[in-house]
């Protein structure tokens, strides 16, 4: 891919030759091109592209043909789908994702889980108290998911002192993994964020007086990572006790549904707890777990 666009750019970077002018206008993604990257997204991680996303595809990885200087979607495919380009297929995968979150998205998942969860978890396993409480964010986008589970949490521990946690999230996108890293956010995006929790975990960038950073303290508690829910085998070093994965089903088929979820049941301690987007369920899906609240469930003792 490296020389490919090299060889169709100019000496200020800009794309030129043959390639560049047979791209005056967009390029247009032809119904077969769209069958067969259609094919390999969902098939790569899971993410529905019904023939109604065409426009968005041709529009989202359009930008990225002619970033790269190539002749249409054609060539595209050639280079991504013949397997030439691994880092390309990050790339695609970065244009393909929905990454809309927000901090306090859904709001009563983390009364729910200061209120019931977490003493339903230290009285029976003892997890926050004889041991730290595992939880997850897959799918955690931006980081906005995450970091309110550990402000959250490090606001229960103020009440309940002594209680441990770590917080694992993950994404497929390397893109939105970068940006959780940085952790800074527009005075807008931490909006939702409660007066006294800006106040104790949030900091004014000296940079940009705009710009908010989430604190050391709490960046610390959250571990980022790349991870694609479709992969056969997590490879996760421990049980998890609570999973977060909201707003991530919905781009899903449900027979990938139903996998991502049996694996979810492989990682979550019997007991642990699921927590879904708002627009999700899993009714009708044969998984072991019971509802305990609407998308909130409970993974199954035995199962
Ligand atoms: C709409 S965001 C949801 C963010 C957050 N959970 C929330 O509810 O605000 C969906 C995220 O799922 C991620 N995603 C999509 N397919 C995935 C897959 N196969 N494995 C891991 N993450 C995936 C996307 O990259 C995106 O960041």
């Amino acid at each position: 891919m490296q020389g490919s666009r090299a060889d169709r750019r100019g000496a200020d970077g800009g794309p030129t030759g043959p390639a560049a002018s047979r791209l005056a206008g967009p390029p247009a993604l032809s119904p077969r091109d769209f069958a067969r990257l259609s094919a390999f997204i969902e098939g790569r991680c899971g993410i529905r592209m019904p023939p109604s996303k065409r426009t968005l595809l041709e529009s989202r990885l359009g930008r990225r043909v002619r970033e790269l200087g190539l002749a249409g979607f054609g060539e595209y495919c050639e280079q991504v789908l013949g397997g030439a380009a691994g880092d390309e297929v990050v790339r695609m995968v970065d244009h393909v994702t929905t990454n809309k979150t927000d901090f306090f998205r859904e709001p009563h998942h983390f009364e729910l889980l200061v209120r019931d969860v977490l003493p339903a978890l230290a009285a029976e396993r003892g997890a926050g108290t004889r041991r730290p409480l595992r939880l997850w964010s897959a799918g955690c986008s931006t980081g906005e998911e995450p970091y309110t589970l550990a402000m959250v949490l490090l606001e229960a521990a103020r009440q309940a002192a002594g209680l441990r946690f770590g917080i694992l999230a993950t994404d497929l996108s390397t893109r939105v993994l970068e940006r959780a890293r940085g952790a800074e956010y527009t005075e807008a995006q931490v909006r939702p964020v409660p007066l006294a929790l800006r106040r104790r975990y949030l900091l004014r960038s000296v940079r940009d007086p705009q710009v908010v950073r989430v604190c050391q303290r709490v960046r610390e508690l959250v571990a980022l990572e790349q991870l694609n829910l479709l992969d056969p085998d997590y490879r996760l070093r421990d049980r998890m006790d609570v999973i977060f994965c909201r707003n991530v089903f919905i781009y899903f088929e449900r027979s990938v549904q139903e996998r991502v979820l049996l694996q979810f049941a492989r990682v979550l301690a019997p007991g642990g707890f699921l927590f879904l987007g708002h627009a999700e369920s899993i009714a009708g899906l044969e998984v072991p777990f019971d509802p305990v609240a609407p998308t909130v469930y409970r993974r199954r003792e035995d199962g």
